[in-house]
């Protein structure tokens, strides 16, 4: 177990430690968000309680009197029910009378232990200011049980990170069941939205009321999952992304996982998340510690929009986010499939060089046996029936183009075809003995024996090595199940080995970007997002879905984070027809790239690829720095969104018809985010195969050839949008004159 010590995060360089503010309370706080804890009063059955939140939600003056607070919200006592009222704490146990979900859940192997009173031995807060503090960090420990944990939380941009470690100071075995996180929900706080979804059709969203009970999502693929929560929020009936105040909670995490909301009669409600552990899965011996994944929280006062600009800005913040223009990349999948040869893929170079193309990816197939998905993987060395001379001749072919170098690998995965698998069966993350079914006809390898990642480590770092690679795009096909590690449940161990050998990878060669890719979308979170550049936001890259998958995965991950490929006209994953047009203006919101067989596009296809990357390139450090605005004032046909500079001079905003409406004139398109005050040129910006110049001059704004407008009109009274076909989208740009 990571026996790492948490330290207290300081969240600015002038950051000095703070007094204990008012004698008892510490006041986070930043430009967007407070959390106001306070230390409790002591009870009968716990003399020495923990803090508690008594405040998670819009900030609150510096000045605010923290006391006052909390004598004003002091609970009256109910009737047939604890003599003194009960509070939420920090971690709220069956000690303090909580009975909702426990924040801590576990036990000694002989039963005891199981109901922990901490009492608060040690805090630091602290912050540039004189009243409110950046970060905060606890200790709490409780003598009997010897248990301890140290809670670090700290605000930054709107994003609350709560990070907990619980240390093992007893003589014998604890088994934990949960440390999750846990925050208030105010009573106001009664519509859930979370996500689900499947292969090439993740990140649907969901809304229920929050009722008395529980709504909880739990993770048990061993991977993220499609169908994971990216962002689970609770919010004030109807919010939209433009309205409505929102809790939001993320966990960053790879590996199981739960997020969950409550409610009680006893007048709480609470939001949490944690990492799902499976029986006997995380075992402290004395001394041991467990780190949990940490989680991010958002509140937010300008509805969706709210949580994913302090999302995006929080993960823009990050040291290794990338900052060089994002390059058009030409991903060689729904190209060629497993059917490499080097003139062909000379050929692919050759017309994306030619369209404007700056990253080519070999994909799946370079390797081993691996001429389809029934053998090879795990047999990381280059086929030399396929390529006889190595991949030098194609890299050379693509570098002289002017393009660098992308390669696919899938490390935790085997086929049980495969010389690895032949030489070590005993690899295999299971429970000895009886396997596990394949899927996708393949395995998973145990990357936390150390010989496993040692190999995975040493073959990686060869082909880094070797060849002039400046892109990995790391696959993993399969969910975990019966995920057995050395006879106990093993997907944390799995996970943590993962984080290990991507950070030790990219220690060594911290110039490659890394995609994090899982059968598509079924690895996003800030977990894995800590150590890779991009993700693969579905295999879907039919456009009409990606306008609402994108929608929805960019609740947490900013653009160009977002991987987007213009496909073939007629979309392999759904048999969709699309025009070109809309492809483009889909791709244009994340990170734009290619996958279909250039090589045999007709030269009007090649021209209007070769357009859309220019627009692209045009436009791509606004769309990579922007504020994303999704527009809720549209018919349900459609699905409208921008992105604005962040100093509100330019923006670029796309509206798209996805069926057919009901009405024969659309309503005027409303925008946000602009400068009320400010004047616009607006303009249509066309492409190739996009609504035809008559159908869009039917718009007398578009056939005067764009406008000069206020900030203001655009928003408050909109301008026309043309009668377009379903599947067509209208992009229009702004800038301030
Ligand atoms: C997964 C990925 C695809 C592609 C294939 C290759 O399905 O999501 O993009 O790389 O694997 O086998």
């Amino acid at each position: 177990m990571d026996k790492k010590r948490i330290e207290p995060s300081v969240a600015t360089n002038s950051a000095k430690e703070l007094p204990v503010m008012g004698g008892s309370f510490v006041h986070l706080k930043d430009e967007r968000v407070s959390l106001v804890l306070a230390t409790a009063e002591p009870t009968a059955i716990n003399p020495n309680p923990l803090p508690r939140i008594v405040h998670w939600g819009a900030p609150l003056a510096a000045s605010t009197d923290v006391a006052e607070i909390v004598s004003l919200l002091a609970p009256p006592t109910p009737h047939a029910a604890a003599d003194v009222p009960l509070e939420r704490s920090l971690l709220p146990l069956p000690v303090d009378g909580w009975r909702l979900r426990p924040a801590l859940q576990g036990a000694r192997a002989d039963g005891t232990d199981w109901s922990p009173r901490f009492k608060l031995t040690g805090y630091q807060a602290l912050g540039a200011e004189e009243s409110t503090a950046t970060s905060v960090w606890f200790t709490m420990r409780d003598p009997v049980s010897r248990l301890r944990i140290e809670t670090d939380i700290a605000v930054s941009g709107g994003v609350v990170t709560i990070q907990q470690v619980l240390h093992n100071e007893g003589d014998t075995d604890y088994l934990l069941g949960l440390l999750a996180a846990t925050l208030p929900l105010p009573a106001r706080a009664t519509e859930i939205l979370d996500l689900t979804g499947r292969w090439c059709r993740e990140r649907s969203p969901q809304r229920h009321p929050l009722l008395m009970g529980t709504w909880s999502r739990e993770t048990r693929r061993g991977r993220t999952g499609h169908d994971a929560s990216l962002v689970f929020a609770v919010g004030t009936p109807g919010f939209t992304f433009a309205s409505g105040e929102v809790w939001a909670v993320h966990l960053g995490w790879s590996g199981d996982s739960v997020l969950w909301a409550e409610r009680s009669p006893a007048g709480f409600a609470q939001i949490g998340a944690g990492e799902l552990l499976h029986p006997g899965e995380v075992r402290l011996a004395p001394g041991e510690s467990y780190e949990a994944p940490v989680v991010f929280a958002v509140h937010s006062t300008a509805g969706l929009d709210g949580v994913s600009a302090a999302f995006h800005d929080h993960v823009r913040a990050r040291e290794s986010h990338p900052t060089s223009p994002r390059p058009v990349v030409l991903n060689t999948w729904e190209a060629v499939y497993f059917d490499q040869d080097l003139d062909k893929l000379t050929a692919l170079a050759d017309a994306a060089a030619a369209v404007g193309v700056e990253r080519f990816v070999l994909d799946d197939g370079w390797f081993g046996a691996r001429r389809d998905d029934t053998a090879g993987l795990g047999d990381w060395v280059v086929s030399s029936e396929v390529w006889p001379e190595g991949l030098d001749p194609l890299i050379r072919a693509v570098q002289e183009r002017g393009m660098d170098f992308g390669l696919w690998v899938e490390p935790e995965m085997v086929n049980p075809n495969s010389d690895l698998f032949r030489a070590h069966h005993d690899w295999m993350l299971q429970v000895e003995g009886r396997g596990t079914p394949t899927w996708r006809h393949q395995q998973v390898l145990d990357l936390a024996r150390p010989e496993v990642s040692a190999y995975l480590l040493a073959r990686l770092d060869a082909l880094l090595t070797e060849y002039d690679i400046a892109y990995l795009k790391w696959d993993h096909n399969r969910d975990l199940v019966d995920a057995g590690h050395l006879g106990v449940a093993g997907v944390r161990t799995q996970t943590l080995a993962l984080y290990a050998l991507l950070d030790e990878l990219r220690r060594r060669h911290p110039r490659v970007e890394i995609e994090t890719c899982a059968s598509g979308g079924g690895r996003v979170d800030l977990g894995i997002l800590a150590r890779t550049d991009r993700i693969w936001a579905s295999d879907t890259i039919d456009a009409h879905e990606r306008q609402y998958i994108q929608r929805w995965t960019g609740l947490l991950v900013p653009p160009e984070l977002v991987g987007s490929h213009v496909g073939s006209a007629t979309a392999h994953t759904t048999g969709r027809r699309l025009g070109l047009a809309f492809r483009v203006a889909t791709s244009l919101f994340g990170h734009f790239g290619v996958e279909a067989d250039l090589a045999v596009a007709t030269p009007e296809v090649r021209r209007g690829i070769a357009e859309g990357i220019a627009a692209y390139k045009q436009h791509r450090a606004l769309l990579h720095s922007g504020r994303t605005v999704r527009l809720d004032d549209v018919p349900a046909e459609a699905l409208a969104q921008g992105v604005v500079a962040p100093d509100r001079s330019e923006a670029l905003f796309s509206y798209a018809q996805l069926a057919t409406s009901p009405v024969e004139v659309l309503p005027p398109l409303r925008l946000r985010g602009l400068d009320p005050k400010a004047r616009y040129r607006l303009r249509p910006l066309t492409l190739a195969g996009g609504p035809t110049a008559q159908e869009l001059a039917a718009c007398p704004w578009i056939a005067a050839g764009g406008m000069e407008v206020s900030g203001e009109a655009l928003m408050e009274l909109g301008f026309s949008v043309p009668v377009m076909h379903p599947d067509q989208a209208l992009l229009v740009h702004l800038s301030r004159v």
